[in-house]
């Protein structure tokens, strides 16, 4: 059974079908980009995985169950985590409050709660602080895990959502674009942890502009164009599809 399944999924705004009935599934441990030109889809597709934007038909299923029709909090609480394209960080917490607020995220609130009360969550609280902090240094912005999101760079706020994502270890990753405005070094050093993490079983599905990246660390490339799938295969029998060919360069 794939851990996420898209069935013939589409999603209209109006008069625009963003979406176009499209079907795709990632399986544990697989690293599946979706790439395509602006406006092709993308977005909207994990908007639809994530519970941020309604399907007008068809069904996604994550690890068996259908999880269209959820809320977003919903489907974060099952294990599905994301990033934003735009961001999405509290501005007034700090880079490591931000990580935890999505190790909470994990733990149903009334659970959490009695959990605060006793000893025995207090050592999850330090262990959990623990964990983030090594995560932020891991990815080299340890030195500002107290500093207030809002005052970081653009790149280090990126790299904090992707670390608040990454925290739960969850078993499906969804990241929009989290290469944008990342210095060279750090896009490798963000390669080597999506490795790890599907190393490690968890199944990440990928929108990303920077082709090299794609190229080195999926399994299987999806290309959508005007809301359709135009290709689904490995990088380099994508690289020299005609259909990918002609989306790019009918974009140019
Ligand atoms: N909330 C929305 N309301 C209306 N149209 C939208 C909305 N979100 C996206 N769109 C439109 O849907 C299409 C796909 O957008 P998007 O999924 O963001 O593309 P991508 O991420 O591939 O660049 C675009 O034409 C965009 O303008
Ligand atoms: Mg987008």
């Amino acid at each position: 059974m794939a851990l996420l399944e898209i069935d013939n999924v589409t999603v209209r705004f109006g008069g625009l079908t963003a979406v176009d009935e499209v079907s795709l599934t990632v399986g544990a441990g697989e690293v599946c980009a979706v790439i395509g030109p602006n406006g092709a889809g993308k977005t909207t597709l994990f908007n639809a995985v994530s519970g941020n934007a309604a399907i007008g038909s068809g069904r996604i299923l994550f690890q068996g169950e259908p999880i269209h029709g959820l809320l977003p909090h919903q489907i974060s609480a099952k294990g599905v985590r994301r990033t934003f394209q735009n961001g999405g960080l509290f501005g007034d917490l700090t880079a490591l409050e931000n990580v935890l607020v999505g190790l909470h995220a994990r733990v149903e609130s009334g659970i959490l709660g009695v959990l605060l009360a006793s000893p025995s969550a207090r050592r999850i609280e330090t262990e959990a602080t623990a964990r983030a902090r090594a995560l932020l240094d891991l990815m080299e912005i340890g030195h500002v895990a107290d500093q207030p999101a809002a005052q970081l760079s653009g790149g280090q706020q990126r790299i904090v959502e992707i670390v608040r994502a990454l925290a739960t270890e969850p078993p499906l990753l969804l990241l929009d674009e989290p290469a944008v405005g990342l210095a060279p070094h750090m896009r490798e050093q963000l390669v080597s942890i999506i490795r790890r993490l599907a190393g490690q079983g968890i199944g990440i599905l990928l929108i990303e502009h920077a082709i090299e990246l794609v190229m080195s660390v999926a399994d299987r490339v999806v290309v959508l164009n005007y809301g359709k799938k135009v290709a689904d295969a490995p990088p380099a029998a994508v690289r020299a599809d005609k259909n990918v060919l002609e989306a790019y360069l009918g974009h140019v």
